[in-house]
């Protein structure tokens, strides 16, 4: 795992662009590149370095595929707070990903088990694109990834999952009252999430901080959904420095995040 951290806000969203972008090279094939999109406040910043970048032409993402994390339950993909509109105006709007090439999770049906099977066909979807090459992350302050609360099996697979009380009442304010929010959604699995080529996770802020903490150097526990991380081959964690602050490997992280550039090969 790497552990980047920014002194900025800007600083922050720049280095996580710079790692997408690297992560689909490193795992593309193809002029098709594959993205997984979290929704929420951290990859804001992120998606607009994309954006200029596309601006810039270094990148393009007109023919790109990109798969949401999760979907709310029950409301349509209409709706203004569907993470599905969330996306189209965060995301395809920005960095120029057509709607179509847009594909999230189905949280309507008429059914329990129409929504299952949705879920089991959005894990194929992703597999027939190719896999998703670079996946997008933020973290819950309670360690969640996705929607995959505390206590989710580390290998799931994309499934309808009970939102967390606390998540409620964290989004509760993005609808009129706690009772209008989503009891539940359908999300990426902990195990659909590791198969991503790069994991690139952004948190910034103290509240983030002991999650971080956990999630990078705890042990690796359905408690902290966030620490499957560890498992990762290729996972890149981009902080400010409020949400660097109870990593106890700070020294390490800063010295190794110069990468390979700086080694001696040669020392006799
Ligand atoms: C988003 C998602 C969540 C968020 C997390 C952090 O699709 O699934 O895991 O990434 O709740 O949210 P923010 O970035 O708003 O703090």
């Amino acid at each position: 795992m790497r552990v980047l951290i920014g002194n900025s806000a800007s600083q922050v969203a720049k280095i996580a662009a710079e790692n997408v972008l690297a992560g689909l090279t490193a795992h593309g094939s193809g002029n098709t590149p594959v993205l997984g999109l979290a929704t929420g406040s951290s990859p804001l910043g992120l998606y607009r370095e994309l954006a200029q970048a596309v601006r810039e032409g270094k990148a393009d993402f007109s023919a790109a595929r990109g798969f949401a994390l999760d979907e709310y339950i029950g409301i349509r993909a209409t709706h203004p707070q569907s993470y599905r509109q969330t996306l189209i105006s965060e995301v395809c709007n920005v960095i120029g990903l057509p709607e179509h090439f847009l594909f999230t999770p189905q949280g309507l049906g008429e059914t329990i088990e129409e929504i299952e099977a949705a879920a089991a066909n959005y894990d194929q979807a992703i597999a027939a694109a190719g896999g998703i090459q670079v996946q997008i992350l933020g973290i819950g302050a309670n360690g969640h990834l996705g929607f995959n609360e505390p206590g989710s099996a580390l290998r799931s697979r994309t499934r309808i999952k009970r939102l967390a009380a606390k998540t409620r009442q964290d989004n509760a304010r993005f609808f009129e009252g706690l009772e209008r929010v989503p009891t539940h959604c359908v999300t990426q699995g902990l195990g659909t999430i590791l198969e991503a080529g790069r994991l690139v996770l952004v948190a910034t802020g103290a509240g983030k901080a002991e999650a971080i903490a956990a999630a990078v150097e705890g042990p690796l526990s359905a408690s902290c959904p966030g620490s499957v991380l560890q498992l990762h081959p290729d996972a890149v964690v981009v902080l400010d420095e409020a949400a660097a602050t109870g990593l106890k490997l700070r020294d390490y992280y800063d010295d190794a995040a110069a990468g390979l550039s700086n080694m001696q090969l040669h020392l006799d």
